[in-house]
């Protein structure tokens, strides 16, 4: 385990001895996860999808969880409205501990806590009014503020000319406008999204991570998102966790997390967002340098730690030469500025050690990968 990865799992308001409810560190934290565990008995003996689980989410914040399939990331989102039920450790909502609530304290956590999914699992016999308002039903809502609230609902998503329609007659980004507006009927505090844009396509997702967004600002929830899609993650979470095999192994702000990925599991799964080197370099591109015109390759990452882009005209200078941008782009994430910079410098008085740490005044890490002619 590196330093900083270190620092990151050993959170100060995580420690054993003030593992209280009381600790005034803790008293914005939304939902804690304390030593949560979770085994299935599965037919080939237990399976341990959650183990030592010590997490907090603060009120209001967009909180994602990543990890491979099978991570654990479904298993512990469901134990926030006790779907699932752990096996050890608790979870605690606004300080309380919900693992002692009795079916009707249950219910009536349920209600403030939203959730919606993948496939949307509406009611394909009903029309869009009903499938939003059946919860309200069921609740023994009278029939005046049934009316009132699917309205509301109805227009915060953009389904109004839709509420007679049903399911089946829908596009998958309106469906989830469904399930978003049937989420929030009981006015819940926390939202739960697992894998809630997967089905859909990009300029589909952008539209619901936009009504995710503004519920987020407007209402004030806590939503908590499980997603496969880092770029999902990227646009809309506040921080971040990394699952894997049912242990927490990095998170932090997305910023941080997304700019210099400590755990191989982050790097894996956040590589796609990354550039390659592409394919017709790459195969150009030798280790040792074979001509004196050979140009130095230079891999140059911006990891967010200072706020400011490159300035270039200046980075350009102190490697001397001719500098060609090969590849790279510069994105920001909360006010950070992240990203790469595929450079070859050629003609330069520097050799590739004195290039790389020139750069390093610029980059926050610059790797050479090599030479091409
Ligand atoms: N009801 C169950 N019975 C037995 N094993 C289960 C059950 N639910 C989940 N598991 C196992 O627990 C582990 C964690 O599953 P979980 O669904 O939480 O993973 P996940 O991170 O959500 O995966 P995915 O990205 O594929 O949705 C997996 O090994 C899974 O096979
Ligand atoms: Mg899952």
């Amino acid at each position: 385990m590196t330093a900083a990865t270190q620092r990151r799992l050993d959170i100060p308001e995580l420690k054993n001895a003030e593992r209280t409810e009381l600790h005034p560190k803790l008293n914005r934290a939304h939902v804690r996860f304390i030593g949560l565990g979770k085994t299935y008995e599965g037919r080939q003996g237990p399976v341990a999808a959650l183990q030592g689980i010590d997490l907090a989410i603060q009120r209001g914040e967009v909180f994602g969880i990543i990890g491979r399939s099978g991570a654990g990331k479904s298993s512990l989102i469901r134990t926030i409205n006790r779907l699932e039920q752990p096996t050890s450790g608790r979870v605690l909502i606004d300080q309380v501990d919900i693992g002692e609530f009795d079916e009707d304290r249950l219910v009536a956590l349920r209600r403030r806590i939203g959730m919606i999914f993948q496939h949307f699992n509406l009611m394909s016999a009903k029309t869009v009014w009903q499938n939003v308002e059946l919860p309200l039903k069921v609740a023994g809502v009278p029939k005046e503020q049934r009316e009132k609230k699917v309205r509301e609902l109805l227009e915060l998503v953009g389904l109004q000319a839709k509420h007679k329609a049903y399911p089946a007659q829908l596009s998958g980004g309106q469906k989830q406008r469904v399930g978003i507006a049937r989420a929030l009927v009981h006015d819940p505090d926390i939202l739960l999204c697992d894998e809630a844009t997967s089905a859909l396509d990009p300029e589909t997702t952008q539209s619901i991570l936009g009504l995710l967004r503004e519920i987020n600002k407007r209402l004030g929830l806590t939503i908590v998102l499980i997603t496969h899609e880092m770029a999902v993650i990227r646009d809309i979470c506040d921080r971040v966790v990394v699952l894997e095999h049912g242990h927490v192994v990095e998170q932090g702000p997305v910023w941080e997390v997304f700019g210099n990925p400590q755990h191989e599991v982050s790097q894996t799964l956040l590589a796609p967002l990354q550039h390659a080197l592409p394919e017709e370099l790459q195969s150009r591109l030798q280790v040792q340098s074979s001509s004196s015109g050979a140009a130095v390759v230079l891999r140059l990452q911006f990891t967010g730690s200072a706020s400011d882009e490159p300035d270039l005209a200046a980075l350009f200078a102190a490697l001397g030469g001719r500098v060609k941008l090969l590849q790279g782009g510069i994105e920001r994430i909360q006010g950070h500025a992240l990203g790469q910079l595929l450079l070859a410098v050629s003609s330069s008085p520097w050799n590739a050690e004195q290039l790389r740490e020139r750069a390093g005044q610029w980059a926050q890490r610059v790797e050479v990968l090599g030479y091409v002619v």
